[in-house]
């Protein structure tokens, strides 16, 4: 008998929807389970497509168009694939990653308006198999994203400074992705207080993965922790 392949969650949703935040609540909830978790996050999660990532939210690739951009994600992605989330699915690992193809399916694919055969079709090259078991949509309307997202500090990155109605066409796109593939997706509102966001996606992770128990107590995080803090993943910025 081999070692089970482990579960792929992604985390999605637009700007300040905090997702890294749920990923690294997630993890620990997973963790106190006895599951082995690797938690990432893309653009990056590996030395190669942390180098690409670089060059995307420097500003350097938008100037040549979506579809330069969805090829650098993707460019990015195989290597994230290949150098970090099939060992760890391969060795039984949890692997919770903080943005995946959902985010170009809605950055470039419907706000860049290419045709979504071309999507697909760099979705089949990267991902083959390897699609998520579960998508957690973290949906937050645009104006609370963005004034978390403000509240960050420092200088906004290529897609933070884009206009409102963005971030609200956004949004609609995640949720026509979650509505089209009710089998991988769940929506989980984000405007909610942290832990209890937390709650919500570990309901739909037991719900729909074969985790055991209770919602373990850390899930109520300290109402002391700084809410940057989770933002520090390996590589982060
Ligand atoms: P990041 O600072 O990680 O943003 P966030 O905290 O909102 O996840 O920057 C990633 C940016 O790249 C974010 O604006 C979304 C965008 N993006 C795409 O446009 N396409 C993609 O395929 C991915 C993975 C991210």
């Amino acid at each position: 008998m081999g070692i089970q392949r482990g579960r792929f969650i992604t985390l999605e949703g637009g700007e300040g929807a905090g997702k890294s935040t749920q990923a690294q609540m997630l993890a620990e909830a997973l963790r106190g389970q006895g599951i082995e978790v690797v938690v990432t996050r893309e653009p990056g999660g590996s030395p190669r497509a942390e180098k690409i990532r670089e060059a995307i939210l420097s500003g350097l690739i938008a100037p040549l168009g979506p579809v330069a951009e969805a090829m650098m994600f993707t460019a990015a992605r195989i290597d994230h694939l290949d150098k970090t989330i099939r060992p760890a699915l391969k060795r039984g690992a949890f692997v919770v990653c903080d943005r995946f193809a959902d985010s170009t399916r809605a950055y470039q694919g419907a706000l860049g308006n290419i045709d979504p055969r071309l999507i697909r079709s760099l979705e089949r090259i990267a991902i083959g198999a390897d699609k998520p078991d579960l998508t957690i949509m973290v949906d937050v309307p645009a104006a609370v994203g963005m004034a978390r997202a403000a509240q960050r500090g420092g200088a906004p990155d290529r897609f933070e400074s884009e206009a409102p109605a963005f971030h609200e066409a956004l949004r609609r796109s995640f949720l026509e992705i979650a509505a089209s593939e009710p089998e991988r997706c769940v929506v989980v509102n984000g405007a909610q207080a942290p832990e209890i966001v937390a709650r919500d996606i570990w309901s739909a992770v037991q719900a729909r993965l074969p985790v055991a128990g209770e919602a373990p107590k850390m899930i109520l995080m300290p109402k002391s922790k700084p809410r940057r803090a989770a933002k520090s993943r390996a590589g982060g910025k």
